[in-house]
């Protein structure tokens, strides 16, 4: 199962540029799920990027079901999707519920009649309906930690709650409560999460003492440094008293929650949770390869169609293109073209992702979140990732360059592409060294 959210990277609705292309490649994620086997997949707002029509039209394209309990028609007062799931897994009957976080009420994703109601419309009585036949209670969701917690402490039937996490990567497991879970794999399927359980019909994953007991632990080594820094000042001698009758009350109820959590154990359920990195030297499997390959080609051939750029969003910007520093900066374009920075977009061609929105950002000059597509296809000195990519815009320097200076180099500016999903070991330093534009020529003068 997948807590959702797994269709597009926005929960707004998708922008005019990149809408086909997401929608081809949603489709494409869809199918890798059918050969995987997914059972059950919860609806994230980032599913209902494309519109509620886009998300049916998806849901008869999947194997496996698609849950949300408050997703509703106001006119049939009906969930849109199944709310829930039964399973029997292991000798125990499981019940699966989805939950969509809440989307606002003027957002034109959902059609005029369908609203996201809060959960605590509906999670009650689909709770009642499902405890009492239920061994064991599962959400899949987007809503942020908090309602998580408080649906745990809410409802101690719930057992486990799987978020759709928006940053965090194969985090292990958080107790909300004695008897619930949070648990996320993170994004961008890099983690597969693997979770075996041995429940107890006591429907709990610990016991109440243990979180006294751990309590109980720390405020013994508390104390215990306190007096030792106490022992050294006789003047004080009431103080380390006092703390000493606290410590020895301490331990007796240790002892005595120690041998309580002894019997207990056998009583209180348990997991083993591990995140698998998806490593990147195993090979693909081969039925998922040709469905990505077969995306590259829709994609390609979706944006090939796209009218070719003029080049006057970009020159309306102020980006002139390295060709136009050439003049003045002879040098430093010589150091630049030595760098795999000038050869960005040839490395593109060389994977066949030259027509690809989610590629061009970071390999070309100048790209324009709003509007993507105008990445494809523009002029060959903006074809790079070029001057202008660090120094900014140099329509008016480049005319007046002594009064015009361009703006000072920052971190933020690198990180703006080499962010920790492209180049998690970038070194702001040490690139800065490979890359300032230094004359390496010691003849080198004149204009800089
Ligand atoms: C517009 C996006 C973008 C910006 C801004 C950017 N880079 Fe890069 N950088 C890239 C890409 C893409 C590559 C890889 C190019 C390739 O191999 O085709 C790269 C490659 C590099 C390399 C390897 C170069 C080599 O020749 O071995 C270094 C080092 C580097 N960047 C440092 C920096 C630093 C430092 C900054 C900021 C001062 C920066 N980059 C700003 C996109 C960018
Ligand atoms: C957020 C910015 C960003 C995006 C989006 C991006 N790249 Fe890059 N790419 C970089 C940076 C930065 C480097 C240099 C990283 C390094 O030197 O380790 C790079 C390097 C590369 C390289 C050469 C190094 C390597 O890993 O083999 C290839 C190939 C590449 N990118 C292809 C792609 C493709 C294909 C896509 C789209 C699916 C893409 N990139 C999307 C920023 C980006
Ligand atoms: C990867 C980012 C990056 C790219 C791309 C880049 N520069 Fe630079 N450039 C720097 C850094 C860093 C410095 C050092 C000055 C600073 O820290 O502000 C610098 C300095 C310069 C200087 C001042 C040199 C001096 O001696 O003071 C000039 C001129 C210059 N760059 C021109 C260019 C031109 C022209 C291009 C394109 C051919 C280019 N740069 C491409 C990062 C870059
Ligand atoms: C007509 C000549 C000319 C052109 C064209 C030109 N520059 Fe410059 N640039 C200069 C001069 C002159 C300076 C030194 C200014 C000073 O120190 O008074 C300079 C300085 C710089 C510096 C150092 C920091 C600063 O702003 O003073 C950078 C970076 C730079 N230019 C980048 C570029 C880039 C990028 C382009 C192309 C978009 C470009 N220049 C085009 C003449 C030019």
């Amino acid at each position: 199962m997948d807590g959702g959210s797994l269709l597009f990277k926005t929960n707004h609705g998708l922008g005019g540029g990149g809408a086909g292309q997401a929608r081809i490649t949603a489709e494409t994620i869809v199918k890798a799920y059918n050969l995987i086997g997914y059972d059950a997949v919860g609806i994230g707002r980032r599913d209902l990027a494309a519109g509620l029509d886009f998300l049916l039209e998806i849901r008869g394209k999947s194997q496996f079901d698609w849950l949300s309990a408050n997703i509703i028609d106001m006119d049939t007062d009906q969930p849109v999707f199944k709310p829930f799931v039964t399973r029997q897994l292991g000798g125990l009957s499981l019940a699966i519920i989805g939950l969509t976080g809440q989307i606002r009420s003027d957002s034109k994703l959902l059609d005029e009649n369908v609203v996201v109601e809060p959960w605590r419309d509906n999670l009650p009585s689909i709770i009642s309906k499902l405890e009492a036949s239920h061994d064991f209670l599962i959400l899949l969701t987007d809503l942020d930690a908090g309602n998580c917690r408080e649906i745990a402490e809410m409802y101690p039937m719930v057992n486990l709650i799987v978020q759709a996490r928006e940053v965090d990567s194969g985090k292990p497991p958080t107790y909300l409560t004695d008897s619930a879970i949070l648990v996320g794999a993170g994004q961008k399927g890099k983690h597969i999460g693997v979770m075996e359980v041995d429940w107890r019909p006591t429907r709990k994953w610990r016991s109440a003492g243990q979180q006294d007991l751990t309590a109980g632990k720390k405020e013994r080594i508390r104390l215990q440094s306190q007096m030792k820094q106490l022992r050294e000042r006789p003047e004080l001698k009431n103080h380390y008293d006092n703390i000493r009758e606290r410590l020895t009350a301490l331990e007796n109820t240790l002892t005595q929650l120690e041998r309580q959590e002894k019997s207990a154990a056998e009583s209180v359920s348990s997991f083993d949770n591990r995140f698998v990195a998806m490593n990147v030297s195993l090979p693909d499997h081969p039925a998922v390869l040709d469905l990505v390959n077969e995306n590259k080609k829709l994609v390609e051939a979706l944006n090939r169609k796209s009218p070719p750029s003029t080049g006057e969003a970009v020159s309306a910007r102020g980006f002139v293109g390295w060709t136009a520093c050439r003049e003045c900066h002879r040098k430093q374009v010589q150091s630049w073209q030595a760098s795999r920075h000038a050869t960005s977009h040839l490395t593109l061609v060389e994977k066949g992702q030259q027509f690809n929105l989610e590629c061009l950002p970071c390999h070309v000059t100048g790209a324009d979140s709003n509007d993507p597509a105008a990445a494809i296809g523009r002029a060959a000195d903006l074809q790079v990732v070029g001057c202008e990519s660090c120094h900014g815009p140099g329509s008016i320097h480049r005319l007046n360059p002594a009064s015009q200076r361009t703006a000072p180099i920052t971190e933020k500016i690198c990180l703006a592409c080499h962010t920790p999903e492209q180049d998690d070991s970038f070194d702001f330093e040490g690139g800065l060294k490979k890359l300032k534009c230094e004359i390496q020529d010691d003849r080198a003068g004149g204009l800089r």
